[in-house]
């Protein structure tokens, strides 16, 4: 249990005992820390007294009405700024106008709650300035210890993790309990769900695997004289059950042979992503053009989708961690969002480069080029 001291400024005394009253057995926890977050009220009936023991407590949250008897809440909020206070500050206010919203969101206030609110709304707007004020100082906290990626990872993991273990947890109990009957044929489909889950599991333990080693430099990589179309008729091979589900064909243009050198393994996951990708984003009865040729003396890969494609803005988000594009068509389609960055990185690591041409609905085209020989 981590106990947060939360500031209430206010004139009016039955405000400050009625957030007191609904805050006292409050507590705010995070799926992935396990603290969970207490609070310690302290009030004060005017802005100088509020500065007054900001000044000499450490305060982790405010709460600041603006329209006090002397000096006003957003002074408060200046004042706070301009010292560099770390404490998260949230307005509560019965008028607020928009020169006062924008005056304090300017001065870095994280929300408003507007007067009279129940001692619900009161709950949740606390949960989220606790949550805000903790993600930014472990921010900070990880940033400075180099351990930012990490963190991230810590919470993308365990969000991610989170829902295939309840789901599995859950078809468990059920046959535990036998819930629908002594028949093990009754189970079937939550076998099968099940197991689909664990393996969607595996794949994103496996990118964060890729990732971290790739990130620290821990990748061993062999480089050998290879034949790029052997490892892309592999890469065909291990995507083609997911391409028959969506009935998406696959179509190879490849020379005979093309010899590089470099890591099969890095090949493999260039091609796995792009390929996994084109299918996965694809339409029912879509296709795929797989195509690889020599120029100069690079590589050239393309893979050519239709698509649900992606418009400009959503294109510059990708091959970095963790995205995700959200939309409608998206919504059901599941990843860990690391795949292109963990590609882009082993691109990275041969020299080469990568280009995206997209369109929403249409489709998208990825081009890779690796030069052939400039690994030594
Ligand atoms: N061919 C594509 N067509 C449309 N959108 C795509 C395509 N490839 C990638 N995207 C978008 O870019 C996002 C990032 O792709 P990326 O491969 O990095 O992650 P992912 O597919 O979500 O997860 P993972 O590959 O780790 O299983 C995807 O979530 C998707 O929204
Ligand atoms: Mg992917």
């Amino acid at each position: 249990m981590e106990i947060l001291k939360l500031l209430v400024v206010d004139d009016e005394a039955a405000i400050r005992s009625g957030i007191y009253r609904a805050l006292r057995d409050f507590s705010v926890d995070f799926p992935f820390y396990e603290d969970d977050f207490e609070f310690e009220i302290i009030d004060a009936e005017s802005g100088e007294e509020a500065l007054s023991i900001i000044e000499k407590d450490k305060i982790d949250i405010v709460l600041l009405d603006n329209k006090l008897p002397g000096i006003e809440g957003i002074e408060v909020l200046e004042y706070i700024k301009r010292k560099s206070v770390d404490c998260a500050v949230m307005m509560i206010t019965s008028y607020a106008s928009i020169e006062l919203a924008i005056r304090a969101t300017n001065n870095g206030a994280f929300n408003f709650i507007p007067k009279p609110f129940s001692a619900q709304d009161l709950k949740s707007a606390v949960e989220s300035i606790t949550k805000h004020l903790f993600l930014k100082r472990m921010t900070r906290r990880m940033k400075a210890e180099g351990k930012q990626v990490r963190f991230e990872f810590l919470s993308v993991l365990s969000h991610e993790l989170k829902s295939p273990i309840n789901a599995v947890e859950g078809y468990l109990r059920i046959m535990k309990d036998k819930q629908a009957g002594d028949d093990i044929a009754a189970y079937e489909k939550m076998i099968d769900r099940s197991l689909t889950r664990i393996e969607s599991m595996r794949g994103l333990i496996m990118d964060m695997l890729d990732f971290t080693r790739i990130e620290s430099g821990k990748k061993n990589r062999s480089i050998v004289e290879l034949d790029v179309i052997e490892i892309a008729k592999l890469a065909i091979d291990s995507i083609y059950p997911v391409a028959i589900q969506m009935n998406v064909e696959i179509i190879p243009d490849f020379p005979e042979t093309l010899i590089m050198k470099g890591d099969g393994s890095e090949l493999e996951i260039i091609f796995n992503n792009l390929l996994s990708n084109a299918v996965k984003y694809n339409k029912e009865n879509g296709t795929v053009k797989f195509t690889i040729r020599k120029e100069n003396e690079s590589a050239i890969f393309t893979v050519e989708d239709t698509g649900i494609g992606m418009n400009e803005k959503e294109q510059a988000l990708l091959f970095k961690e963790f995205t995700r594009i959200k939309t409608r068509k998206t919504k059901n389609i599941s990843g860990s969002g690391l795949g292109l960055s963990i590609m882009k990185k082993v691109i990275d690591l041969n020299s080469g480069n990568v280009f995206v041409e997209s369109e929403a609905d249409i489709g998208s085209k990825f081009t890779v080029d690796i030069p052939l020989h400039t690994i030594a």
